[in-house]
């Protein structure tokens, strides 16, 4: 069987990510009017006093969040031509939203359009990314985490990849940006959700597709082969670190529950973070990446290859890498599907050939955007 093995979309309310910049978020009455009001999204302008030093007129766009998404200064061009800009730019991100897409699908030729107009939008290029699942077919799809940046989007996942949710092909463990409260200083305070509340949101969408409500479940893929799936999404108590850990009850009941199988099929474990870290001369400039880590990897890496785990799958790192130490499993990193891999690489995914009698082979799926 075939396994396309895909990790951190980071789908967003409209497709950029809390790393990239989201413009500030400002209050109303700081002397900007609004000129136009579509759908809680508007369009202002901020009028250069007399003795201003640039003396430019400003206009921005600002979303239904009250983030300025785009500021234009004005100098002398039709002010018409500057506002049909804004209006345009504000249709496009529209359509771009992770809701609007999972409404209402893009065909292939919108989605070209969308893309040549946004080229860097992970909710885009995510569509992309499923339509060429659609079309390659794998018996299974298996997003190793950060399916989302902040917890929002998870009905876009449905959509674009219903075949595979139809019949129970689309599996799915959490990653930080899914669970981990929402970043203070990067999202507006409407917006901000707690882990509580982002356990719930994919507890739900867990269930919309069929999964167990547990994040760490075992998942028989027929064929001889079963997956191990692992929830390595808990916080530490450092604000702001993307480190975690799978809880040790659930190693052990991991531990059991292969015990109790005692049978002799290819067992693959997937888990969001990193048990291994690639030898450092493999992938050249590669950093280290502090507040990273997987805080249990020793002892996760015990009871696997206690357990006899032929690989270990993984995204997290934004770095895509096979590796195989001798007497253990084989290690695959999956880069992010839409903003592509550290090492400079353009997007891509693994595709498994798996069977009873192991691992045959893993190639690396370029992403189609057709850009
Ligand atoms: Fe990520
Ligand atoms: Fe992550």
């Amino acid at each position: 069987m075939r396994i396309a093995h895909l990790s951190d979309v980071h789908v967003s309310r409209l497709g950029a990510t809390l790393t990239q910049s989201r413009g500030l978020i400002r209050e109303a009455g700081d002397g900007w009017e609004p000129i136009q009001d579509s759908d809680g999204w508007r369009i202002e302008m901020q009028r250069a006093a007399g003795r201003t030093f640039q003396r430019l007129d400003h206009f921005r766009l600002v979303d239904d969040e009250g983030v300025v998404l785009e500021t234009i200064k004005f100098k002398g061009q039709s002010e018409g031509a500057v506002i049909d800009e804004l209006v345009h730019s504000m249709q496009v991100r529209k359509r771009s939203s992770a809701a609007s897409l999972a409404e209402d699908l893009p065909d292939a030729a919108e989605l070209k359009s969308l893309l040549a107009e946004n080229p860097a939008n992970n909710n885009l290029r995510f569509c992309a990314v499923a339509a060429q699942l659609l079309e390659l077919d794998p018996e299974y799809v298996l997003i190793t985490g950060d399916l989302t940046d902040d917890a929002v989007g998870f009905e876009l996942f449905e959509t674009a990849l219903a075949t595979f949710v139809a019949d129970r092909r689309l599996v799915v463990i959490p990653g930080n940006h899914d669970i981990y409260a929402s970043p203070p200083l990067v999202t507006t305070k409407a917006l901000r959700k707690t882990v509580a509340e982002k356990r719930r949101l994919w507890g739900a969408f867990a269930q919309r597709i069929g999964q167990p409500m547990a994040t760490s479940f075992i998942r028989d893929l027929g064929e001889g082969v079963v997956l191990a799936c692992l929830d390595s999404a808990h916080p530490p108590n450092i604000p702001g670190s993307a480190s975690g850990e799978v809880l040790a009850h659930e190693l052990e009941q991991l531990a059991g529950a292969f015990d109790a199988r005692g049978d002799d099929s290819v067992r693959i474990c997937c888990l969001h973070h990193h048990i291994a870290n690639p030898p450092a001369d493999v992938i050249g400039s590669t950093p280290i990446q502090a507040g990273m880590k997987l805080r249990n990897a020793k002892r996760v890496m015990d009871t696997l290859n206690a357990l006899g785990f032929q690989a270990v799958l993984n995204g997290h790192r934004h770095l895509g890498y096979r590796f195989h130490p001798a007497h253990s499993p084989l290690f695959l990193a999956a880069p992010s599907a839409t903003m592509g891999c550290r090492s400079g690489h353009a997007p891509y995914f693994w595709m498994i050939d798996v069977d009873a009698d192991g691992i045959h082979k893993a190639s690396e799926v370029p992403v189609a955007l057709h850009l």
